[in-house]
């Protein structure tokens, strides 16, 4: 299928995990595909593999924790390197850290997750928006968590990271839907990806509490994405769709 023809889509954290899965279904359904992470190697390889099967994809390197120069560059390259304004921004990256109760977070963890998982997505949205805007629309997505949602112990730091990006989802979609840009969360649960097997056994123990009794796949939440991202979701503005197995149904 090609529901992506025509459209250039920019995923933050593409080098890695649920990103990667994103940037490679994406370059399959047509769009022209800015890869963007920390690391230059990793986008170099996703690249190559996308361009191998017939897509068309651009690495920028950019640190999403440096500060809204270094965002504004981010979004001037990628609109450069794609030859058109991007119109879907995926702003999936986020800085994770490992469980703690929540009298150990270091100031400096805090600092760090907010401004990659809260204040990067901001800046960027509205670097990219106005270009959005001017040629007819566009689509965000923001990667949430059902950690973002539901009261998890140890993670307390990363859940109120995610419920802003999911609040700012929903002030953003009313903002903007008259402008034409939509704006939608993706919420996944526990989900395995090539970068997270040492975590298997966690992650599995998470997902036994699911209706579904199963882990996620990088394709499960790439498939939502897709979805929000095209066409087919034209009357879908401020929803978060959880890809979770059933549990936020619980
Ligand atoms: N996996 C799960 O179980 C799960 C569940 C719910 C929600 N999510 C959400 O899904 C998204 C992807 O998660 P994942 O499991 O795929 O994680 P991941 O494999 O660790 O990927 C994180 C990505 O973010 C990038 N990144 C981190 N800090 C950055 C920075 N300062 N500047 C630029 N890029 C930065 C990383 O780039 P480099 O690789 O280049 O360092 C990497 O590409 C996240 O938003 C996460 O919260 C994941």
């Amino acid at each position: 299928m090609n529901r992506l023809e025509g459209h250039a889509a920019l995923v933050t954290g593409s080098t890695s995990g649920i990103g990667r899965g994103v940037a490679e279904a994406m370059a399959r359904e047509g769009a022209i595909v800015i890869v963007t992470g920390l690391g230059p190697e990793s986008g170099a390889r996703i690249v190559d593999g996308i361009v191998a099967e017939g897509g068309v994809a651009h690495f920028v390197e950019a640190d999403l924790s440096a500060g809204g120069s270094e965002i504004r560059r981010l979004a001037q390259e990628a609109t450069a390197l794609a030859g058109r304004p991007i119109d879907i921004l995926v702003n999936n990256a986020a800085f994770l850290v490992p469980p703690h109760p929540m009298t150990e977070s270091t100031e400096e963890q805090i600092d760090k997750v907010l401004e990659v998982n809260v204040k990067a997505p901001y800046l960027l949205t509205a670097a990219l928006v106005p270009a959005m805007v001017e040629h007819g629309g566009g689509s965000v997505i923001n990667m949430g968590s059902i950690g973002g949602v539901d009261g998890i112990k140890f993670t307390s730091l990363y859940g109120a990271s995610k419920a802003g990006l999911h609040s700012l989802t929903r002030s953003w979609a009313a903002e903007l839907a008259a402008d034409g840009v939509r704006v939608n969360t993706v919420a996944p649960g526990p989900t395995l990806t090539e970068g997270n097997e040492d975590l298997r056994p966690l992650l599995e123990k998470l997902a036994e509490g699911n209706p579904d009794r199963r882990t996620g796949t990088v394709q499960d939440t790439a498939a939502a994405v897709i979805f929000l991202a095209s066409d087919e979701a034209s009357h879908i503005h401020g929803v978060l769709l959880p890809v979770d197995g059933g549990a936020l149904a619980t």
